[in-house]
């Protein structure tokens, strides 16, 4: 067996935990490779709103495994207070349905402060980073100096804990920072025996196996493909692979076992935090995608920057990450606007280009085609016919640009609320 991907072809906050907990069916496993508690994965349903962090969005499904891979960086403080939580809506995790690799790096309580204090050192020119300790934490990774879970259940964990502590404490001085540690290290040590009390293994081998052994698994990206640490508007990127190649190094799978990539993007485009957004909307229609989308962080709460589908970008996007099917969400928000456009490439120095400069802040300027909007609300469809001319125009169009086909529209936030279009 292969592994899918459904991963983001934007920046992020493409609709992924809803698509995934959508397609969980279909799998036995979903894991997740990359990120953090950076990442806020909506679902609905039932009238509620659910975030998910950390812990893969296949939770709310019956009987799926949930893999969290050795890609991933994990602050105990909120991992354990999304497994409370999920345990206050009846869904208990356990040894039987959440395995969490060994391999996996821990966020420290001084990882978050030093984000904090380096966000504050670089001023005006801040990454606008969720805070969460991501950058410091892979920075240690890749500089050799990190914890691993499979450190919390060996000899010496608490000397090593002292002694990474101790190095963040002398960056810390040296970024003159004062943030305040509060009760964040107690509560980390409390969320430390949670971990404890779930299977920490050697998720390669698990999932490897588990393919050799003919189960499907999903593997759900976080964040999105223009925030990738290699290929995104770097510098404003978080600090991992959102790619199908961060699935790979991620989860521990060999290029031979990727199946299907689904990509998912909105019928718009947003970002939160800095950073380059070529088709941003500084007027009313992006105040109108902002209200009517609820584009504000779910993990921070920060209003999202809204503007126009990049199709450049998307491009780009399809390219990196061998997409093979496409998923677009939020076209609901597009209802109610006489027209609304695309960006089909971009014009620099006077000429046409359909490639992604060096930098996005290169002096670009987007070309856009006009699509004639329609009135009605699309939220109850279920039926790709029943669906108004004016989106399916855009969504050929848009296939028609990219070769790549359209499988699901997702016309609301509820888990019900998808038109799946037959192949
Ligand atoms: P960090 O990963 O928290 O360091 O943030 C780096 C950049 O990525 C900031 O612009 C964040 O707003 C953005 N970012 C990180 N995670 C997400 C996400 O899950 N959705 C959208 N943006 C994100």
């Amino acid at each position: 067996m292969k592994t899918d991907i459904l991963l983001g072809l934007q920046w992020g906050d493409e609709g992924k935990g809803k698509i995934v907990d959508v397609l969980a069916p279909d799998y036995e496993v979903i894991t997740r490779f990359q990120g953090g508690p950076n990442a806020g994965h909506s679902l609905e349903f039932k009238g509620k709103k659910f975030i998910l962090h950390t812990i893969p969005s296949g939770v709310f499904r019956k009987d799926k495994l949930n893999i969290i891979g050795n890609g991933v960086v994990i602050d105990p403080v909120i991992f354990a207070e999304e497994i409370q939580s999920l345990k206050n809506e009846g869904i208990e995790l356990n040894k039987e349905n959440l395995l969490i690799s060994t391999k996996a790096h821990l966020i420290l309580p001084t990882h978050r402060l030093l984000d904090a204090a380096s966000e504050a050192f670089k001023g005006g020119s801040k990454i606008g980073s969720t805070l969460k300790g991501i950058g410091p934490t892979y920075m240690d990774k890749t500089g050799r100096n990190g914890l691993r879970l499979g450190d919390i259940i060996r000899p010496g964990f608490m000397g090593k804990y002292k002694a990474l502590t101790l190095k963040h404490k002398d960056l810390l001085n040296m970024y003159h920072y004062k943030g305040e540690q509060d009760d964040y290290e107690k509560k980390w040590f409390d969320g430390i025996e949670v971990i404890r009390s779930f299977d920490l293994v050697e998720s390669e081998y698990r999932i490897n196996r588990l393919l050799d052994d003919g189960r499907n698994i999903l593997a759900e990206g976080a964040q999105g493909t223009l925030l990738d640490i290699d290929f995104g508007t770097y510098p404003y990127v978080t600090s991992s692979n959102t790619i199908t190649a961060g699935a790979l190094t991620g989860l521990g799978l060999a290029p031979s076992r990727i199946g299907h990539v689904k990509g998912i993007f909105k019928a718009y485009c947003t970002r939160v935090g800095s950073g380059p957004f070529p088709t941003e909307l500084h007027n009313e229609k992006g105040e109108f995608l902002r209200q009517k989308g609820h584009e504000y962080g779910a993990t921070t709460g920060r209003p999202r920057r809204c503007g126009w589908l990049d199709l450049p970008a998307l491009r780009y996007a399809i390219m990196l990450n061998g997409v093979t099917e496409l998923i677009m969400t939020k076209p609901d928000v597009l209802s109610g606007l006489e027209s609304f456009m695309i960006c089909t490439h971009y014009q620099i120095d006077g000429k046409n280009t359909n490639q992604l400069p060096y930098s996005l802040e290169d002096n670009i300027k987007p070309v856009y085609k006009s699509f004639k909007g329609w009135s009605q609300d699309i939220s109850g469809i279920r039926m790709y016919r029943d669906l108004p001319e004016e989106l399916k125009a855009y969504k050929n169009f848009i296939e028609k640009e990219t070769g790549i086909p359209i499988t699901i529209i997702s016309v609301g936030p509820d888990r019900e609320a998808v038109v799946m279009i037959e192949k």
